[in-house]
């Protein structure tokens, strides 16, 4: 088992939501924490909050889209820690809209998804994950260490209309944990960096809360627990697959028993 006492958590989207979670739990456990996100006005809050918990922490802005901010992430942090154990690529955004939407008097397509709001969310979700990754990667190898890459992929992953954008970045990620546990198998890796994803349901957070309340009154009605999953719950099971090396090159559900699946 690893111990979070005194490891190092890069994770970017935390100026909120999730990422920021997992980096409280990351200091309550004696862990260091770099968060990064698109803004420092994000990161100003984040910080103080982790202060105030008394962990280390060091904040980058990073753009996740862009080569430059990533590989700045990673060297700050391996410059002001020394090492990286967890990887969590948590930025993430929603654009959501039909492929082809069609007018109720006509039958006629009336709007389509633009290609920007395709490509912005998977500039993020997906290009973003891998930069990160790979990035991160490259130093973990280099410098010795040991550790998991968390990624975060959903239970939009299985197809949610509305979505297609996010669904298929997401559907990504859950291959992604595969694909990497394989190369570094070949490369004698894999015991020493595991990769895994998890993949919530509707989580209480800015992304899910912003949403029209009727269409989320709806998605509870399928969700046998009754409620939102609390970011605190996903911020525990990231731990628990870190500290747990059994655990590898899968996709953890948790999602509070959501029935899955689109229905048209
Ligand atoms: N909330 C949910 O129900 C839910 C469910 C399944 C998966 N997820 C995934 O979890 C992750 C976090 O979601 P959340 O609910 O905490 O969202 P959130 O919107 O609360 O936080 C996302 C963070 O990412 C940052 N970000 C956006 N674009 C960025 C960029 N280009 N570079 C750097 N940072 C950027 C935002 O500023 C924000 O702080 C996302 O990948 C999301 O898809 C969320």
């Amino acid at each position: 088992m690893l111990e979070i006492k005194g490891s190092v958590a890069v994770i970017t989207g935390g100026g909120g939501g999730i990422g920021l979670e997992i980096a409280k739990y990351w200091v309550k456990n004696g862990g260091k924490v770099v968060i990064a996100d698109i803004a420092q006005s994000f990161l100003d809050g984040a910080e103080a909050q982790l202060k105030e918990l008394g962990g280390e922490v060091v904040t980058v802005v990073c753009d996740v889209t862009k080569e430059e901010d990533n590989a700045l992430l990673a060297d700050t942090a391996i410059e002001r820690f020394g090492q990286i154990n967890l990887v969590a690529p948590f930025a993430g955004i929603i654009k959501d809209g039909m492929m082809v939407a069609t007018s109720k008097e006509t039958g006629k397509v009336n709007r389509k998804m633009s290609l920007d709001q395709f490509k912005a969310v998977i500039d993020i979700n997906l290009t973003g994950v891998f930069l990160t990754v790979r990035e991160c990667a490259e130093r973990m190898i280099n410098n010795n260490c040991k550790g998991l890459i968390c990624l975060v992929s959903s239970t939009g992953s299985l197809g949610t209309a509305g979505q297609i954008n996010y669904s298929s970045s997401k559907a990504a990620m859950s291959v992604m944990p595969k694909v990497i546990t394989a190369e570094f198998l070949r490369r004698g890796l894999s015991s020493r960096i595991r990769c895994v994803a998890v993949a919530p349901g509707y989580v209480g957070t800015a992304m899910v809360k912003k949403m029209d309340q009727n269409a989320l009154d709806k998605i509870l009605s399928d969700v046998p627990i009754g409620r939102l999953i609390e970011p605190e719950e996903v911020a525990s099971l990231v731990g628990e697959l870190y500290r747990n090396e059994a655990l590898a090159g899968d996709v953890f559900f948790i999602h509070g028993g959501l029935r899955l699946g689109s229905r048209g």
